[in-house]
């Protein structure tokens, strides 16, 4: 064999193993793409803080987008998203709190809510009664967590309107 063919031989070999690499890389890339980046088993719950960071009444965590509500050793949360097209409602302080029943439980209401998006009303409960939301915001599932007594979130754990955590 001259050393021409033997050249030409070696670069011809090392040209197909460039191309089966480039290919392989291709596939493994392509395989990749079908695997998405985000993990569906995200977690959901998210710390808040000690209860002893929330006031009596109300606190807004921006970005939960949620009202945490206190009312001595007892706590609920409320949404602040929108049900019409997803805007964040605002708090409006009711000049005279209004000592009501939400979910056959008493309850003390400070605030009712309004979106500065369409106008949709909001009661203090979350309860829709103007504008185009076409439903009450939602509550969420609230806990204490067992190592280190911080207040947690479900936010993919809606609850009635009964739903109260009450310290003990
Ligand atoms: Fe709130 Fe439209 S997004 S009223």
């Amino acid at each position: 064999m001259s050393d021409d063919k033997a050249r030409r031989d070696f670069l011809l070999n090392l040209g197909a193993g460039a191309g089966v690499l480039a290919i392989a890389a291709q596939a493994a890339a392509s395989l990749r793409s079908l695997v998405p980046n985000v993990s569906y088993d995200a977690p959901t719950t998210v710390k808040l803080g000690l209860p002893t960071d929330f006031p009596d009444g109300l606190k807004f965590l921006p970005d939960q987008r949620l009202f945490v509500f206190r009312e001595g050793k007892t706590f609920h949360a409320i949404s602040a998203v929108c049900t019409h097209l997803g805007c964040t409602v605002r708090a409006e302080a009711m000049s005279q709190p209004e000592q009501t029943t939400v979910g056959g439980a008493p309850m003390r209401l400070t605030h009712r809510f309004a979106c500065p998006c369409h106008g949709s009303k909001y009661t203090g409960d979350g309860v829709n009664v103007s504008g185009p939301a076409p439903k009450p915001l939602s509550w969420y599932e609230l806990s204490v967590a067992p190592d280190d007594g911080q207040l947690v979130v479900d936010l993919a754990h809606e609850v009635a309107h009964d739903f109260r955590l009450t310290l003990a």
